[in-house]
């Protein structure tokens, strides 16, 4: 017997198609162009650059990464090169390589949020917007903005109304119901929710008796989160109308599938990079055998399937 044809792995978060349910996560694939030597950008389901604002931003002093107990603590700051070298010197590049692009951005207000998403929209190459309102690292922000459902939901309206192009809102987990902060958003325009962002956490050295990282807190990410996102993606599931992109400790195709089927449209891998450059194209090829093994012709069929 001839062995069955390879399953179709393409997915769609709403009006984006793509040729696999693997997105590079924000903050840890870089601009995508450092690994063009290292990684096929075009066989990856897209990439989510690190989030961009109107103006370079220097981010915080090191140490700003630390190894945890099955995770990473980062207190990078949103450091980036800006929108505008971005759209010069960064962008051409994926998308002549076949590079789906998603620019995740942010700023100090909804007027910067805005400005900064409508400069993007329509860049040639972008196939969404992802906003980033949801980072631990902004002591600027006095708060994380999308703890706060009218913060984030008068962020969202600014947005709205200035672009074209879909637009993702990623979420935070310190929050006591995600699901509130997950409406707000979706009743502001949001066309897909992307959750989670990394929780708020802290290392220890006990000799000098001082914070790890150099600015105390920082945001925990890594296998360590993922229960606590599978939980999330699956609330948000059942609470909203928008597609759902799962994210948070996904380290191999197994764990992207639990994310699939809790309901997740998508998922995206970021800790994962970190030792494994190709682990978004590895893990879209784990999920598309472990399909072919278990007879299933369409990766999106498994979406949702979760039985409670
Ligand atoms: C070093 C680092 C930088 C990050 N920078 C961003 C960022 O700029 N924008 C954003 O939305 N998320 C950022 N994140 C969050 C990730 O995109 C992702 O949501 C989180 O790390 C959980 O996924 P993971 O466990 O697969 O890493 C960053 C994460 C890390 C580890």
């Amino acid at each position: 017997m001839s062995p069955a044809a390879p399953p179709d792995t393409s997915v769609a978060i709403g009006a984006v198609r793509l040729p696999n349910p693997v997105i590079a996560a924000s903050g840890t694939f870089g601009y995508g162009t450092e690994f063009a030597g290292l990684v096929d950008l075009g066989a990856i389901g897209a990439i989510s650059v690190k989030g961009l604002s109107l103006a370079p931003a220097r981010g915080k002093p090191p140490p700003r990464l630390i190894e945890t107990p099955a995770g990473m603590l980062n207190a990078i700051g949103l450091q980036n090169i800006g929108v505008e070298t971005f759209l010069r010197e960064r962008l051409p590049a994926l998308a002549a390589a076949g590079a789906r692009v998603v620019a995740n951005f942010w700023g100090d207000s909804a007027e910067e949020f805005a400005a900064c998403a409508a400069r993007l929209d329509g860049a040639p190459g972008l196939v969404a917007l992802e906003l980033n309102a949801s980072s631990p690292n902004r002591p600027e922000w006095g708060r994380i903005l999308a703890t706060d459902p009218p913060a984030l939901a008068a962020i969202v309206r600014a947005v709205r109304a200035r672009v074209h192009l879909p637009l993702w809102v990623k979420l935070s987990p310190n929050v006591g119901d995600i699901v509130v902060v997950g409406q707000a958003a979706a009743a502001e325009g949001a066309d897909a929710l992307t959750a989670i962002n990394t929780l708020r956490g802290m290392a220890i050295d006990l000799e000098t008796r001082r914070p790890r990282l150099a600015s105390g807190a920082g945001g925990l990410s890594g296998p360590a989160i993922k229960p606590v996102a599978l939980r999330m993606v699956y609330e948000l599931v059942h609470a909203v109308d928008v597609p759902v992109i799962g994210v948070g400790g996904i380290r191999t195709g197994e764990d992207a599938l639990e994310f699939l089927c809790c309901g997740a449209s998508a998922v995206q891998v970021g800790t994962a990079t970190f030792y494994d450059p190709a682990a978004p194209v590895r893990i879209a090829d784990e999920i598309a055998r472990w399909c072919h093994r278990h007879g299933i012709s369409r990766v999106a069929d498994v979406i949702g399937t979760l039985r409670t």
